[in-house]
C-alpha cells in the first residue's frame, strides 16, 4: 500500500483539524493519484472534508470505531477489521490519506509514500514523520520545485526498503 500527503518545512500536516494550504496544483496532483482507487482515512480526516463527506470516485474507508454503518463509505472499528477488508483489494491500489494517527499507524506498511513539500512553515500542530531521518525510507524521485500562486511545491517519491506485512 501507499500514502500520500502534503508536508510543510516542518513535516507538518494540520491544525485545527485543517489542512494547512489550500493548493490547486496539490489537490489536482492527491485527485489524480487517487482516482478510482481505495482510500484509508481516520475520522477526524472524513470530518475534516466539506459536509464530512467521502471522496467521490473513490472507495472510501475510514477508522472509525462506535460509527453508524453508512453507504457513501466503509466504516471499519479496528486494524484487525481494516487488515480483513482490505485482503478484498489489490494493495498496489490502496492509499492510505491521513490524517496524523492513521499516516503514523500505517507507515511501516507502505512500500511508497508521495510527499508533496510547500516550502512554507503552515504553523503545524500536527505533522508527518520525518522520512527523510528514516533509515529505511529514501526518497527516489523529486521533481523540479514548481510554483502555485504563492507556493513553491517538490513532488518527492520515496521507497521504504524495509516494508511490513499488513
Ligand atoms: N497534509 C495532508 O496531506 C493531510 C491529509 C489528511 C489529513 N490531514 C490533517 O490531519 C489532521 C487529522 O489528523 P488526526 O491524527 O487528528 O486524525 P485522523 O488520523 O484523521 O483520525 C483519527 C481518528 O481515527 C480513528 N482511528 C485512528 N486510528 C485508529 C485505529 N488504529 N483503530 C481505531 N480507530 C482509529 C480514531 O477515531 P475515534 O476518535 O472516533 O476513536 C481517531 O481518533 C487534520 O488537520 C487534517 O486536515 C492532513
Amino acid at each position: 500500500m501507499k500514502a500520500i500527503v502534503a508536508v510543510d518545512r516542518k513535516w507538518g500536516i494540520g491544525k485545527n483539524n485543517s489542512l494547512l494550504f489550500n493548493i490547486p496544483l496539490d489537490m489536482d496532483f492527491f485527485r489524480r493519484t487517487t482516482l478510482n482507487k481505495v482510500v484509508v482515512m481516520g475520522s477526524n480526516t472524513l470530518n475534516s472534508f466539506p459536509n464530512a463527506k467521502p471522496l467521490k470516485n473513490r472507495t472510501n474507508i475510514v477508522l472509525f470505531p462506535r460509527a453508524a454503518k453508512r453507504e457513501d463509505c466503509i466504516i471499519v472499528e479496528s486494524l484487525a477489521e481494516l487488515s480483513v477488508l482490505l485482503k478484498q483489494f489489490n494493495t498496489e491500489e490502496v492509499f492510505i490519506i491521513g490524517g496524523a494517527s492513521v499516516y503514523a499507524t500505517m507507515l511501516p506498511f507502505c512500500d511508497t509514500v508521495f510527499v508533496t513539500k510547500v516550502d512554507a512553515d503552515g504553523q503545524a500542530e500536527l505533522f508527518y514523520p520525518n522520512l527523510d531521518d528514516m533509515p529505511n525510507w529514501k526518497m527516489t524521485e523529486q521533481s523540479k520545485p514548481v510554483k502555485d500562486g504563492e507556493y513553491t511545491l517538490t513532488f518527492c517519491t520515496y521507497k521504504n526498503n524495509d516494508t511490513k506485512p499488513f
